[in-house]
């Protein structure tokens, strides 16, 4: 694999994701964990927010990470760390270089095999290179002649931009002939990942009962079929809290019993519908939701040894970045809430997926041989409908939204359209403006249609959907759906929205 420290950039997560799209296996260590990183085929070094003249400047252990003997690769702060471990030094400055520059290699080789001459790369950082160290090359520079990349002996080399991001024009390639360098390295292989995730599972739980919750959606549904082919004595528990979307609980149902793994439902409904009753905050609404999730959840499970959890690695990375700074809580997702820290604590979880991204659940869910209409199910947020609903839920509320909802999936999907995009869904806005219906005067609720494209559900753009489907759409609600006289079309980006609507 392919070891990537932390030094505290930004954009380290996205040089795992790159790495991982080449195909390689990548995973994130932070400076803590160092030299606990395996036997890793290569070395990423990130870019990190401070300056190397500052005190506290982050460090490693020089001879440690020699002792890989593995090329390694430092980005930004990373490549300004190896000019200093190898004898040249670097410049601190206040000024900061942030956008884009152009990138002139001095050879079209190595790093830079297959390059255009001046290609457009990202750049962010104040400190510069300064003296270079005896055994150092230079590989490229920028449109001034300043060194941007270098290389010291045969298996460091060093990079002042960030080929990370989508801006670094070639970024990718760049990535990517690093990696060729690294001889040791072999290409992940899904098939692979399955065998040892399943052994591990194996180890693991030996006899003992696993529990997992599912809820329909791509990730709980391959750890399900996971555990089922491993052999676990697995007891799969799907809580429908009545905020599914229309004949959602059968068609989870009828999917389990296609791919052969018993699920048990816990109709919990009416209790959910009884808390919520006149709740309008949305804080206070995923509380409660999460909270009673749980305790229904935990009521079925008994006296089972083990939880096993659909946990992502983004969610694994993002909670170790966030355990670092103080990133603002803008909602509560409800898979985190506290008592399933605890039971973490006392090492009754398991997380089988934790080392995978989306696409790669995706890609192991396919070699488990589960249905692509499953795995290409739109994400569906944990506290349901309720976020879909703005103020108070109800029945009646429900039933609309319910409506609404599959008559537009069922245009998307009858004209191609739900697989080319990321979510795509019906809320309420419940706002009472007045119509004609059937002559008479109308005074009732409108509905509004959102559908986004994401790569990461951080970002999200609104889809120019066609028309016609918007008019089908339209047309089928306001006829067949009581209580809605007004059809709108959401055209937000998130930021500023989010891609709920609470
Ligand atoms: P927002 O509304 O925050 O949504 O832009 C981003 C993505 O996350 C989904 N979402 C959730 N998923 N539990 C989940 O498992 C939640 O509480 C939750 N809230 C939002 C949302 O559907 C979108 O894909």
């Amino acid at each position: 694999h392919v070891a990537v420290l932390d030094f505290g950039s930004q954009y380290t997560q996205l040089i795992v994701r790159r790495v991982r799209e080449l195909g390689y296996f990548a995973k994130l260590y932070t400076l803590e964990d160092f030299p606990n990183i395996g036997e890793p085929g290569a070395i990423i070094l990130s870019g990190g927010p401070k300056s190397t003249s500052e005190p506290d400047a982050p460090d490693l252990d020089f001879e440690q990470l020699d002792a890989f003997g593995v090329p390694v690769l430092g980005v930004c702060y990373g490549m300004q760390l190896l000019n200093i471990k190898f004898g040249g030094s670097v410049e601190a400055s206040d000024r900061r270089e942030y956008g884009p520059a152009k990138l002139f290699p001095v050879e079209p080789a190595g790093l830079y095999e297959g390059l255009a001459h001046d290609s457009q790369v990202w750049m962010s950082h104040s400190d510069t290179v300064q003296d270079l160290a005896d055994n150092c090359t230079v590989l490229a520079r920028n449109q001034h002649g300043t060194p941007v990349s270098l290389k010291w002996g045969e298996r460091y080399f060093g990079i002042q931009f960030h080929p990370e991001v989508t801006h670094s024009h070639e970024g990718t390639r760049i990535l990517h002939n690093f990696l060729l360098q690294a001889e040791a390295l072999e290409p992940f292989r899904i098939e692979d990942f399955k065998e040892e995730v399943i052994q591990g599972i194996r180890e693991k739980v030996g006899n003992k009962q696993v529990v997992c919750g599912v809820s329909g959606g791509v990730d709980s549904t391959v750890l399900a079929v996971l555990l089922h082919e491993a052999g676990a004595n697995v007891r799969a528990i799907f809580v429908d809290h009545g905020l599914m979307r229309k004949d959602e609980g059968e068609e989870v149902r009828n999917n389990f019993h296609r791919m052969g793994v018993p699920i048990e439902t816990v109709d919990a409904s009416e209790m959910f519908l009884r808390e919520l009753a006149g709740q309008k905050e949305p804080e206070k609404k995923r509380e409660i939701i999460g909270n009673l999730f749980i305790d229904v959840f935990w009521d079925s499970v008994g006296d089972a040894e083990l939880l096993a959890q659909g946990t992502l690695y983004p969610d694994v990375i993002e909670s170790a970045s966030n355990a670092n700074s103080k990133a603002s809580k803008i909602k509560t997702h409800h898979n985190r809430v506290d008592r399933i820290l605890e039971l973490q604590a006392q090492g009754k979880v398991l997380e089988p997926l934790a080392e995978l991204f989306k696409d790669e659940v995706r890609a192991l869910g396919t070699s488990l041989g589960i249905p692509q209409d499953i795995l290409n199910r739109h994400p569906f947020p944990g506290p349901g409908l309720a976020v879909r609903c703005p103020g108070e839920i109800d029945e009646y509320r429900l039933k609309i939204i319910r409506e609404c909802d599959a008559i537009f999936i069922g245009h998307l999907k009858e004209h191609g359209w739900y697989d080319k995009v990321w979510q795509a869904y019906a809320a309420l806005v419940p706002v009472k403006t007045v119509g004609v219906k059937g002559d008479e005067r109308s005074y009732e609720w409108a509905i509004s249609l959102r559908a986004v494209i994401s790569e990461d559900a951080m970002t999200a753009d609104w889809v120019e959907l066609p028309y016609s489907i918007l008019r089908e759409t339209s047309h089928d609600i306001l006829n067949e759906v009581d209580g809605i006289n007004r059809v709108l079309y959401d055209v937000s980006t998130k930021p500023p929205a989010s891609i709920e609507w609470e």
